[in-house]
């Protein structure tokens, strides 16, 4: 990749929702994405990034409601903050729209024309909860109700969270709404649906194709759902809702799901309206523009197959990469209120500088879609040691020198050493790393020439020839070199720290850096005033971040929607003898086969050692092939009532781990023997 061809980019992050607060693991996406952007626009190329609110659905109508506001007061609401939200984290998109947007409701509108005139939009008609109390239909996650399998109370409408079944909500036994209580009746409604599989050939071809930039570990993802075969999409939504009434439909409105992407375009068209752009050059079917997604693993199904379906079908280019990331994690676990580490952005901001987390999230993030941990200790530690302890130390080092004994005026020449030329020739190593996301080992390698910078400067102890008479002439050159290496280094860090680099800028005296500036020396030339860049973090920080997001679970513990992470309730706790009524144990897979007629299923035969043999039916068989367990050590809970199933007696259960998307048995090892008890 060289500076000199310039590239023209459109670059996008997914869009928040408008009914929550932006928190550090939405920010994990946004800082990744904006370094990227500062990144090209830095090595010259025309790279512009746009973002806006998903602010239709109904989460969000639930929501303004429960606030007595409309909706439309709690989206502007949400903008506002979002926007600084992100301002505080130096996240520069160039256009933060909103979907409920003139512009949004333009292309979202043509686009189902498009598709519709083509035959890729079918009509059914669809059974569906209806809450007679609210007088809306119900989504899936607003029904609660008896698992059918099992029978545990209060399940929601689309899976048993106790024995892990799938079922659709007329399956529950009892059903609630969530929102009045009342039993939901069944009514007929005509549904619009996407049909997807028409798209499948163009998806497979798509997906192969090198020059497209996925990742490999989703183009597999994405193989195993060809393989689990695409579906219709339901696109459409009864009135009451938060949206865009269908064209020509009465009540009838776009799932927020449809115009959420469509989304992106509109945020861009602003941008074009504003800064006159050519929408068409980069939207257009035959766009020689680099179109590319970041979104978080959670999100991929849309991104990948419905959107890119959508784009193709309605006439546009498709994107030419989209980008995977994996999610949050604080102190190993998944951020909690309770615990303090649902931290929200500005909580974080009336604490910390915005750049510790960018630097942070740099020094973790990879090209890979894995989840990263952001360990308060470490991040610490990390932050002190490298952008306190060797960056902007560099510079306090040696700028004092230079103003007091030389009057800020750099030397004219750089003295015999390799420290510029090694820097400067590490550069296009560096570039190749942020240009494939590879930030970690990006700031591995500064951090190595940080180091040797360091290095230089104990060998050569300007402080010790300053006050020789005969050594103090070289002190401006020795210093020269170090300011030299640190303006290098603000090169390279200028994605991850944008203010730290202004405010290098301010004191070198010297024009915004590019990337071309860290081949050429600074040399003759007269630097200001030196302020410390930076302070250390403290461990009084971190703690008054965990207080205060403690705090604000308190004051918004009452706004919790379906949208949200739940919320651990300090009243759930349990005590050691409720856990003492579980008896779980280590059990050996003696065989475990496909059952005939259930696609779900896996009938497993268990060694429970004293317990003897068990049965087990679990719905697992999309997540493991039973050669991949047989003879394994799993967690089983013993006494567990066993349930009759259509296929034989299920005695127990087998302990997994899951999340939306995938779903792992927790496998034994070590000295764990069959019939061992777990506590
Ligand atoms: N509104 C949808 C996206 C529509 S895009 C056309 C949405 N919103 S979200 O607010 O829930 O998430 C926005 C982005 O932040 C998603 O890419 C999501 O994966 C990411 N993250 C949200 N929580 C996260 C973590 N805890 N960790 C890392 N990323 C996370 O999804
Ligand atoms: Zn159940």
């Amino acid at each position: 990749m060289n500076t000199t061809a310039p590239r023209r980019i459109l670059v996008t992050s997914a869009l928040p929702y408008a009914n929550g607060p932006i928190h550090i693991g939405h920010l994990v996406e946004y800082i990744q994405t904006d370094i990227w952007v500062r990144f090209q626009q830095l090595r010259g190329h025309e790279c512009h990034y746009v973002c806006a609110d998903d602010a239709h659905g109904t989460p969000i109508m639930l929501r303004a409601e429960k606030e007595g506001l409309t909706p439309q007061t709690l989206i502007d609401k949400s903008h506002a903050e979002h926007q600084a939200d992100f301002q505080g984290f130096l996240v520069n998109h160039h256009q933060f729209h909103t979907t409920h947007s003139a512009e949004n409701q333009h292309y979202t509108g043509k686009i189902y024309q498009s598709l519709d005139e083509q035959g890729y939009i079918l009509t059914k008609v669809i059974e569906q909860a209806y809450d007679v109390e609210k007088q809306m239909f119900l989504p899936d996650r607003f029904i609660k109700g008896t698992c059918p399998k099992c029978k545990s109370k209060d399940q929601y409408g689309d899976n048993c969270e106790v024995c892990g079944a799938t079922y659709a909500p007329t399956e529950l036994l009892e059903p609630y709404s969530v929102l009045s209580g009342a039993s939901p009746e069944l009514r007929d409604s005509e549904h619009y649906f996407f049909d997807l599989p028409q798209f499948e050939a163009f998806l497979k071809g798509w997906l192969n194709d090198q020059d497209v930039n996925l990742q490999t570990s989703m183009r597999n993802k994405l193989a195993e759902w060809f393989e689990s075969g695409l579906k219709a999409w339901d696109i459409s939504r009864d009135a009451p809702y938060w949206g865009f009434e269908i064209p020509g439909k009465k009540d009838k409105y776009f799932y927020v799901w449809l115009d959420a992407p469509v989304g992106y375009m509109a945020s861009f068209q602003a941008l074009c309206d504003r800064e006159g752009l050519d929408f068409e050059a980069f939207w257009g079917a035959d766009s020689d523009a680099e179109l590319y997604h970041f979104i978080g693993k959670d999100i991929a199904y849309f991104h990948m197959l419905f959107w890119p379906a959508m784009l193709k079908g309605a006439g546009y280019r498709t994107p030419t990469g989209v980008f995977c990331h994996g999610f949050l994690t604080v102190n190993g676990e998944k951020m909690s209120k309770s615990r303090g580490t649902f931290i929200q952005a500005a909580t974080y901001l009336r604490h910390l500088r915005p750049e510790y987390l960018r630097y942070y999230y740099a020094a973790k993030l990879s090209s890979r879609v894995e989840d990263i941990d952001l360990s308060m200790d470490d991040f610490k530690n990390r932050v002190n040691s490298d952008l306190v302890g060797k960056l902007v130390n560099l510079a306090s080092r040696c700028a004092p020198f230079i103003i007091k004994h030389f009057d800020g005026q750099l030397s004219d020449a750089l003295p015999e050493n390799h420290l510029f030329v090694d820097f400067a020739a590490r550069g296009e190593k560096i570039a190749q790393y942020y240009e494939q996301r590879e930030y970690a080992q990006a700031m591995r390698e500064i951090m190595q020439l940080a180091d040797a910078a360091n290095e230089y400067i104990d060998a050569e102890k300007p402080w010790v020839k300053i006050k020789d008479e005969a050594s103090k002439a070289d002190v401006q050159a020795i210093a020269t070199v170090g300011l030299n290496a640190f303006r290098q280094l603000m090169v390279y860090l200028k994605p991850v720290l944008p203010q730290v680099a202004a405010d290098a800028e301010a004191f070198l005296h010297i024009e915004p850096l590019t990337w071309a500036d860290a081949t050429q020396p600074l040399l003759d030339h007269r630097i200001g005033k030196f302020k410390p860049l930076m302070q250390r973090i403290e461990d009084k920080d971190i703690d008054a971040i965990i207080a205060d997001s403690k705090e604000d679970l308190r004051a918004e513990n009452t706004m919790q929607t379906a949208n949200e992470q739940p919320v651990e309730n300090q009243e759930d706790w349990i005590t050691i003898d409720d856990f003492a009524k579980l008896d779980l144990r280590i059990a050996k897979v003696l065989s475990c086969e496909p059952v005939e007629g259930a696609d779900k299923l896996l009938q497993f035969t268990l060694d429970v050692g004293e317990l003897g043999q068990r049965q087990v039916f679990s719905g697992i068989k999309k997540f493991h092939a039973p050669e991949e367990l047989d003879g394994q050590l799993v967690v089983y809970i013993a006494n567990l009532k066993p349930r009759k199933m259509r296929f034989g007696l299920s005695e127990g259960m087998i302990l997994s781990a899951s999340d939306d998307e995938t779903l792992q048995i927790l496998l034994q090892g070590g000295r764990a023997k069959a019939g061992m008890k777990i506590s």
